[in-house]
């Protein structure tokens, strides 16, 4: 896959170092004689930061990096970003290979070229689309991820079942246990593999990859609000519920959808609402997000399972979602799981 007798930046970070997944990687260039330097970062996303680019940056002169070098990145979505924004920018850009070893990483941000770091206290504030050349996914890896970690990960592959697969879908409705997904490679495959055909279909997410962003413009206001302590996963899973119900009382999704949506993300522990966040917060970490455009929020939403649509929410009922969201609304009063911040 990497080519032989190459030299390889290999990004990684603490947990996964422990763990021996990066070791493994490791020896396995090291098999096909390529040179690797190891890099070991903390662990956590503070460390997708400037700082740690510039540390990266010295690191990938110091070992004499060229540009018919690798950068690999061996870990989270946290180690995937950074490691891609070094390949990004490192002589205008040098090859990626990516191993994910979180369930979020293997179906979701390993794939899809999006690399990035925060800045000024904004997620993701800068970037560079710069595709991997290669993501190298083992589900083996997730037996040591704790079970949270898997329902957050599962959050994004419910998400693009529900906008894109049907069959998908229906086979997430039969499961009754978080730990069961990790050894449903069948269901991993499908996701990464589903998302990998819609980026392929619009890179630069100008169609089909904005039906991706279901979940996340009510998830990223209160993900924000909340000061990131509430997991991006349970945030995606709070705002699909409440962006499906604008769609419900548009009439534009059917009701028994979002039952079943319900369903299954209670069966996973996943939250319904979040308490104690305070809403203008979330309308103003909403209103700085980048998935506004022109005078309006839009939601991506899916019409039916299999069919997405974007729907335009005005002030008001991007306010009325941001109260279904808290449990401020009697609809949502009942949601058996609920996150507290
Ligand atoms: N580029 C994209 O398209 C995209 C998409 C979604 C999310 N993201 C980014 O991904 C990040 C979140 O990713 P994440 O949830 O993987 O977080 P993460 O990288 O912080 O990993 C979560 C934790 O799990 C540990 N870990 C990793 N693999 C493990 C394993 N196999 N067993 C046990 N522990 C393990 C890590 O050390 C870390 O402590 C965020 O920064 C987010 O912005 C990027
Ligand atoms: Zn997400």
């Amino acid at each position: 896959v990497l080519g032989t007798s190459r030299r390889v930046l290999l990004v990684t970070d603490e947990n996964v170092l422990r763990l021996g997944y990066a070791g493994r990687v490791v020896a396995a260039l090291e098999d096909s004689e390529c040179r690797v330097d190891t890099v070991v970062l903390p662990a956590g996303e503070a460390t997708k930061s400037p700082e740690t680019l510039m540390q990266l940056w010295h690191r990938a002169v110091a070992c004499g990096l060229e540009r018919g070098d690798i950068v690999a990145g061996v870990g989270g979505g946290v180690i995937g970003d950074i490691a891609g924004m070094l390949a990004a920018t490192y002589m205008r850009g040098i090859a990626l290979v990516l191993v994910p070893t979180t369930l979020l990483a293997q179906v979701d941000a390993a794939i899809g070229g999006k690399v990035g770091i925060d800045f000024a206290g904004v997620k993701n504030a800068l970037g560079a689309f710069h595709p991997a050349r290669s993501v190298l996914i083992d589900p083996a890896v997730l037996s040591t991820l704790p079970r949270e970690r898997v329902a957050e990960g599962a959050a994004e592959m419910i998400k693009i079942a529900v906008m894109f697969a049907e069959d998908l879908f229906a086979d997430f409705e039969r499961i009754h246990e978080v730990d069961t997904i990790v050894e449903r490679t069948d269901l991993i495959r499908r996701s990464a593999a589903l998302k990998a055909e819609i980026v392929s279909r619009d890179p630069t997410e100008h169609g089909v990859r904005r039906y991706l962003n279901f979940g996340h413009t009510i998830g990223h206001g209160i993900e924000a609000a909340s000061g990131y302590r509430l997991a991006h996963g349970a945030a995606v899973a709070i705002g699909m519920l409440a962006e499906m119900r604008m769609a419900v009382m548009r009439e534009i999704c059917p009701p028994s959808l979002e039952d079943r949506l319900r369903m299954v993300l209670d069966r996973l522990a996943l939250p319904g609402i979040v308490k104690g966040l305070n809403p203008e917060l979330v309308y103003q970490a909403m209103l700085g997000d980048k998935k506004r455009s022109g005078a309006r929020f839009w939601f991506a939403v899916p019409a039916t399972t299999g069919g997405g649509t974007l729907i335009p929410v005005s002030d008001d009922d991007a306010r009325l979602a941001i109260a279904i969201a808290l449990g401020r609304n009697e609809w949502y009063e009942f949601s058996s799981c609920m996150a507290q911040i």
